[in-house]
């Protein structure tokens, strides 16, 4: 299974902030927004990674993360010259892929969930279909929302319903057994222009061949989307690291307890921002596991 990171869009809802930076390269605390869903990436054991943006922001994710051999990764870009769609992602990342299945993150999310983690590391491993994870709000309408059967099976999934069916938001995770390109390959735009991503869940569940992880009570999904969320994302995070002294969202960190660099490389990088908490910490950890 290889990675994706979707960090396109214009990020208009956050303007003018993102007139000149793209949305995934603002700050969450301490460190940009999308080290967190590359985080996630690493931490279930994916090191194989394409990340897409706009043509304009690739050059600024490329200085932030290079070819990701830092991290043990391999890191690669592609450009979505237009914002058509989640699900033209499958498409830009067709020769990526090379008949790969793949787990797809949207660059503005952010998991504090232990099972998804688990469940896209254990779909790494083996999928036939797609896996696609849930997440409980109070605000479904802005989401891609489930309808479930009296018996609990999920019978449609509602893009942005102006009467949610459920609470059941579709985070923006999605693992995909190969057939994901040719499936998408088959969509049409959307009334909004746009190559849905729920039309590709859609096509899963018409086949019978998806499944859902609702993400259990006590896990966290936020998205930074507006100015509100993304202080609240960051008032979250600087919460948890200052009150329990740990790091979250840190590709680092995740990388040393994947073993894909070592002690030392760590050291290292921590060293290179010791003028941080952030580096501070990396060097700590190194250190203290040395
Ligand atoms: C997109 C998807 C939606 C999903 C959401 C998760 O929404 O279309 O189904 O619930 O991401 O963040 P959009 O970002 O296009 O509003």
């Amino acid at each position: 299974m290889k990675g994706i990171i979707l960090a396109g869009g214009t990020g208009s809802r956050l303007y003018p902030m993102t007139l000149a930076v793209n949305k995934q390269l603002l700050p969450i605390y301490n460190k940009p927004l999308i080290y967190y869903p590359l985080s996630l990436l690493i931490d279930s054991g994916l090191n194989d990674i394409l990340l897409i943006s706009t043509p304009a922001a690739l050059p600024n994710f490329a200085k932030l993360l290079g070819d990701g051999s830092h991290l043990g990764i391999k890191l690669s870009y592609a450009a979505q010259a237009h914002p058509d769609g989640i699900a033209q992602a499958l498409l830009i990342a067709r020769d990526f892929l090379a008949g790969d299945s793949a787990c797809l993150i949207l660059g503005d999310n952010i998991f504090m969930a232990l099972s998804a983690v688990n469940k896209v590391r254990q779909a790494s491993h083996n999928l036939s279909g797609a896996l696609i994870f849930a997440c409980q709000v109070q605000d479904p309408a802005r989401y891609g929302v489930l309808a479930f059967d009296g018996a609990g099976q999920v019978t449609d999934i509602i893009e942005k319903p102006k009467l949610p069916p459920s609470p059941w938001a579709v985070t923006g995770l999605y693992c995909y057994d190969a057939s994901a390109v040719e499936r998408a390959a088959q969509l049409r735009p959307s009334a909004r222009g746009e190559l849905e991503i729920t039309d590709l869940n859609l096509s899963y569940l018409h086949s019978h061949n998806l499944q859902v992880h609702c993400l259990p009570r006590g896990s966290a999904w936020l998205d930074a989307g507006t100015p509100g969320s993304l202080l609240d994302a960051a008032d979250y995070i600087r919460v948890l690291e200052t009150r329990q002294g740990q790091l979250y969202g840190s590709p680092e960190l995740s990388a040393y307890q994947q073993g894909f660099i070592k002690r030392t490389q760590l050291l290292t990088l921590g060293q290179a921002q010791s003028g941080t908490a952030y580096g501070q910490m990396l060097v700590e950890i190194a250190q203290e596991r040395g």
